[in-house]
């Protein structure tokens, strides 16, 4: 760590909550559809939901997913009594699905454990599946007003310029120093409007590429910017280059229906419907006479690749046109229109093939 002398650390702690609170009152993002005003009481369950649905993905993109789903999910219990299925397909688009598998157990633990009455306590909320300690932290602060810590992926940026922490924020230490930092920066009022504050100014002036420093309240106090260590700081993962896997997609037609499969409830895209899948050196006909189909023509499509967190994936899709009489029903195998495919829960590069089928 670069340690700046003990009273430039201290003038700065001083400064950063004060001038953090001024400038997200008239700067920061006010009106978005999980806010409420300071009259109106917050509803638990729209805060978590929306600070679900913002973890890994930002707010422009997240807003008309969070109004779908409170449309149709109005309150936990809505969302504890709907089948999963329902949930991933209202999910689709926005990844990470593990979230929204997370957050329909967590209803159900709503409903179960507490008679349906969203729990109002740090620790019971952080009980929940899918809720860490950051996440639990904003609930608090936004529902109740505590004095709490957030550390999210935009925070932990933030802090890592502002007081220029050297090291991967992934590793224990690092994380600990951030987490002690967070902690020790927290005003004795204003809570609200300073996590908020802290979540605008990681999203829109302290960006990960081209921060906007001459915009940013804390320019003369940032370490990173002070040193020109912008682009240095938070350090990247340090990393092995992840592996990459092939597999070949086939979008098997049927009279204008398509096959679609169900992926098992755990793993990438656990639960989503997707294409079935084979070796890339298969034959794309002789696969599909495995389950029972014939394939009257196959056309190989643009490729595509997708990266998760531990591995990159090669797609190579196939149009293959089957017999009209042929059947392929298997548990788990549907035969749906493009219409009604595109309405499933579909892992991204899926919808994005079924998209380009005519
Ligand atoms: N990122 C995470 N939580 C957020 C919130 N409540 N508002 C804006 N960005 C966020």
């Amino acid at each position: 760590m670069t340690e700046p002398t003990a009273e430039t650390d201290a003038e700065t702690d001083a400064e950063f909550a004060s001038r953090l609170i001024a400038w997200q009152r008239l700067h920061g993002r006010h009106g978005l559809p999980w806010q409420v005003d300071v009259n109106t009481e917050a509803d638990p369950y729209r805060v978590w939901l929306s600070e679900i649905m913002l973890q890994q993905t930002q707010v422009e993109t997240v807003i008309p997913y969070y109004l779908r789903f409170l449309g149709r999910f109005p309150d936990v219990a809505a969302l504890a009594a709907a089948p999963l299925d329902e949930v991933l397909a209202l999910w689709s688009g926005l990844g990470y699905y593990a979230r929204a598998r997370n957050l329909h157990a967590a209803a159900r633990q709503v409903v179960t454990r507490h008679g349906g009455h969203f729990p109002d306590t740090f620790e019971q909320v952080l009980a929940l599946p899918g809720v860490g300690r950051s996440t639990a932290a904003a609930i608090a602060v936004f529902t109740r007003g505590e004095r709490r810590a957030i550390l999210d992926g935009n925070v932990k940026r933030v802090l890592c310029r502002v007081f220029g922490v050297d090291g991967w924020p992934g590793e224990k230490m690092v994380a600990a120093r951030l987490w002690e930092l967070a902690e020790g920066l927290l005003p004795e009022r204003d809570i609200g409007a300073y996590t908020q504050g802290l979540m605008d100014l990681g999203a829109t002036l302290c960006r990960r590429g081209r921060p906007r420093c001459p915009d940013c309240p804390m320019a003369d106090l940032c370490s990173a910017r002070r040193q020109g260590r912008q682009a240095e700081l938070p350090a990247a993962r340090p990393r092995k280059p992840l592996p990459r896997r092939a597999t070949a997609m086939l979008a098997c037609l049927r009279a204008g229906e398509i096959l679609l499969e169900k992926r098992p409830p755990s793993g990438i895209w656990g639960g989503l419907w997707s294409l079935p899948e084979c070796a890339c050196d298969d034959e794309p006909g002789a696969a599909v006479a495995r389950w029972g189909l014939r394939a009257v023509s196959a056309i190989p499509l643009p490729g595509l690749a997708h990266s998760f967190t531990h591995f990159h994936l090669d797609i190579a899709p196939w149009r293959v046109e089957v017999g009209r009489g042929d059947a392929a029903e298997e548990p788990g195998r549907v035969w749906l229109t493009l219409e009604e495919a595109r309405e499933a829960a579909l892992p991204a590069p899926v919808r994005r093939i079924i998209d380009s089928l005519a």
